[in-house]
């Protein structure tokens, strides 16, 4: 296991309950509009890579024949297994494992999904070609993550705000990179669906424990940011904007 990929399951660890009670992961204007998209018939199986507490995967699950979560993490395992039980999801299941070496075999499922995970992946193309691998003939990948923008400037104070809040954070990718990693996967890539989420400071840091002195740093960057930076990321006082894409591969 990479020291990356030991620091996201440390840093998920702690922090898992915070995520199964985020109102930007359970309450997102994208999951519905994600689940609308899948264009589901009832009979699907569908794997949710980088699952997280489970909010995506507890949407499907009652659209779909069946859900399997994989995560890192064993601790955001625990959160699907609650949501699950609350919800009677009887037909979710989890599973650990690494998106970039996934634990199934060829063509197990209909559809995969994955949400607010991708940015955390060091090898994207790797990790593209594994929920192809997994995917059954004409299958579908629907992937939606925080997306970079292509101005230098306002890609680098993006990454460099989500690294300090995150040590486990890798690259938020931009939606020419996401589609190059489909293209390179053999799958027909579109962007189908855009939105903006609003994070609140206190509660996007608090969320992710990150340390005192990190949250300064981030309070100074947005102090420094230039005027463009400000504009793209609408930052102020109370918190900054995150752009978000849903790509979907065939
Ligand atoms: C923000 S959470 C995901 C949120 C969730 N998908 C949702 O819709 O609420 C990010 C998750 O990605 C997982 N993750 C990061 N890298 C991963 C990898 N290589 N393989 C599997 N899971 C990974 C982390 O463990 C973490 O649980």
């Amino acid at each position: 296991m990479s020291d990356l990929k030991t620091s996201v399951q440390q840093q998920f660890d702690r922090v898992a309950a915070n995520y199964r009670t985020s109102a930007v992961h359970a309450l997102g204007v994208d999951l519905a509009q994600t689940v609308a998209l899948a264009d589901l018939r009832g009979d699907e199986r569908v794997l949710d890579a980088g699952c997280g507490a489970g909010h995506t995967a507890a949407a499907f699950a009652p659209h779909v024949a069946a859900v399997v979560a994989v995560d890192l993490t064993e601790g955001m395992l625990r959160q699907v297994e609650l949501l699950a039980a609350e919800r009677g999801l009887a037909n979710l299941v989890t599973r650990r494992g690494d998106v970039e070496s996934l634990p199934f075999d060829d063509a197990e499922f209909d559809l995969v999904v994955s949400r607010y995970s991708a940015h955390h992946w060091p090898h994207p193309a790797k990790a593209v070609a594994e929920l192809r691998r997994v995917l059954r003939p004409g299958g579908r990948v629907i992937l939606s993550d925080v997306v970079g923008f292509d101005n230098p400037i306002c890609d680098t104070y993006l990454n460099a705000i989500e690294l300090l809040r995150d040590p486990s954070h890798v690259r938020d990718y931009t939606e020419p990179e996401w589609l190059a990693f489909f293209t390179g996967a053999g799958l027909r890539a579109e962007v189908v669906y855009r939105w903006r989420i609003q994070l609140e400071f206190e509660n996007w840091t608090e969320r992710m424990a990150t340390s005192e002195v990190n949250r300064a740093a981030i309070r100074s960057l947005y102090a420094s940011a230039p005027a463009e930076v400000k504009a793209a990321m609408g930052i102020s006082e109370a918190g900054h904007e995150f752009a978000c894409a849903v790509v979907c591969g065939v």
